[in-house]
């Protein structure tokens, strides 16, 4: 299977551009910043594939592998990756851990320990994905990755509601890029693997990073004054003459 380049990756700014995102129906939580929707993106497949500085893993406190991206991340990477995991015992939930990538197209692994949901303590679980996310860039930035890409962390079998996780991932990209290391990451990219974590990006980016004036599509205006430019168009073409369908020179 082919690796996905870092400029093969959407940037939020892109999406708008293609009407795949829309801007938020409600005022933003943020004012927009096109150099923020550039270094954003949002894709859907297999993390393993991605040639990125660093993907993130989705792990648990042993950090000996598992299921779903974590199994995914190991048998991509090799043996190698699960020897060296050994060597760094474990990790708190809410926090991450680096490791070299050995056989996967990206440069570093950072396993991330989110939290497994409790609808009783929402606050605690909310805070310990934060962690997550914002010790991951941290680590990006000591390790001197210039991009990094997301999985979902906790919304798998962690039970993580797709639509409660999303904001606190894309929140935490906002803080950092608006903080003193932003600048120091080329991109932050979220890689969505099932439809309800597409939808729950779909709907929360826009609310932390919405489009700027010249990234919306055509406005009202702009569609009636095309539709009418259609319209005569369509007019004028039908009062011209007939292809002929024979060769004239033969009647
Ligand atoms: N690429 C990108 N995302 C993926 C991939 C992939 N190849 N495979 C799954 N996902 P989960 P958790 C998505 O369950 O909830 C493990 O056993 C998936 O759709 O992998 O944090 C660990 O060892 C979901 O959105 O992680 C832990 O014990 C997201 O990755 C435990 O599971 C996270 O789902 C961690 O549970």
């Amino acid at each position: 299977m082919g690796t996905i380049s870092l400029s093969e990756i959407p940037s939020v700014s892109l999406l708008y551009k293609l009407g795949k995102l829309t801007a938020p129906t409600a005022t933003p939580l943020h004012p927009p910043k096109a150099s923020h929707n550039d270094r954003v993106g949002l894709i859907r497949g297999d993390i393993t594939q991605l040639r990125v500085g660093a993907i993130v893993n989705a792990a648990n406190r042993s950090l000996m592998g598992g299921g779903g991206v974590d199994g995914a991340i190991h048998r991509a990477a090799g043996p190698r990756l699960l020897a060296e995991c050994f060597t760094l015992g474990g990790c708190e939930t809410g926090s991450a851990k680096i490791t070299r990538a050995y056989d996967l197209p990206c440069d570093r692994v950072i396993h991330a320990v989110g939290p497994v949901y409790d609808a009783l303590s929402p606050e605690r679980a909310r805070a310990a994905l934060e962690g997550c996310y914002t010790r991951s860039l941290e680590l990006a930035v000591e390790n001197k990755c210039r991009s990094i890409a997301f999985s979902a962390i906790s919304t798998g079998v962690y039970g993580y509601p797709s639509d409660e996780a999303a904001p606190v991932a894309i929140a935490a990209a906002r803080k950092f890029l608006d903080g003193p290391h932003g600048y120091k990451m080329d991109k932050i990219v979220f890689c969505t693997f099932e439809m309800k974590d597409v939808q729950a990006y779909n709907q929360t980016l826009p609310k932390y990073f919405p489009p700027t004036e010249a990234a919306v599509g055509p406005d009202e205006t702009t569609k009636a004054e095309e539709k009418k430019e259609t319209e005569q168009a369509n007019a004028v073409a039908a009062e011209l003459p007939s292809v002929p369908k024979s060769d004239p020179s033969q009647s």
